[in-house]
């Protein structure tokens, strides 16, 4: 039985179970407390009986600056998943699902577009899951990622950018069926 609430600081040092996982990022310190001071909503954490952090979710809402508005690539007012793990000993009991639906709440609470995400190609275990509640791939940013995660001979790996429309996009304006076929570069994103 998970218990789900906003992030705290005094969480920093219970995100190792989740943070071992090779598909997730370990951060400097500070870009956790920035999610935090920032974004508090979009930040939130499932913890077991004994306050094992099992879980969590981090966001943040943004557009592309304003620089970038006449530009293809131009993102309007959205929310991002930075962050979304579940150790492997609480895999597939829905924590991963209820902290991305808590997240798409607080997107539509927010009045965003809609919430993107970057994933490696070689994640197909995410990638289902994110497909499996609505998100969809917008584009492929080709070497996105420094290095591959399963092929040490090959020196990067791509990125679906997957998209879910929220409630302000009924006419779902800022998806499309076709992502696979869009590649752009990490120059264009943003
Ligand atoms: C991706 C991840 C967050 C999913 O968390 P989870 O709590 O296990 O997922 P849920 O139990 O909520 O799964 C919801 C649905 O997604 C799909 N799904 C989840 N994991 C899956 C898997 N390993 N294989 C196939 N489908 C899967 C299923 O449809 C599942 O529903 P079901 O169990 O009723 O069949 C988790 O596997 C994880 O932490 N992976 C490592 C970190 C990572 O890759 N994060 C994403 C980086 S972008």
């Amino acid at each position: 039985m998970a218990n789900f609430r906003r992030f705290r600081p005094d969480d920093l040092n219970k995100l190792s179970k989740c943070n071992l996982d090779p598909f997730t990022e370990t951060y400097e310190l500070g870009f956790y407390l920035q999610y935090y001071a920032k974004w508090p909503s979009l930040f939130q954490v499932a913890e077991d009986q004994h306050g094992n952090i099992i879980g969590y979710i981090m966001g943040k809402l943004e557009s592309s600056p304003e620089i970038y508005q006449f530009s293809e690539h131009y993102l309007p007012w959205h929310a991002h998943i930075t962050a979304v793990t579940v150790a492997p000993e609480a895999r597939r009991l829905g924590i991963g699902k209820l902290l991305t639906e808590q997240l798409e709440v607080a997107a539509d609470a927010n009045d965003a577009w809609f919430v993107d995400l970057f994933v490696r190609v070689s994640n197909h275990k995410a990638i289902t899951f994110y497909k499996n509640m609505g998100y969809s791939v917008f584009r492929v940013v080709k070497d996105y990622y420094g290095e591959h995660s399963t092929d040490p001979t090959l020196s990067s790996e791509d990125a679906y950018d997957m998209r879910k429309p929220m409630k302000r996009d009924a006419k779902r304006q800022h998806v499309r069926d076709d992502g696979e076929k869009h590649e752009v570069d990490p120059s264009d994103v943003w």
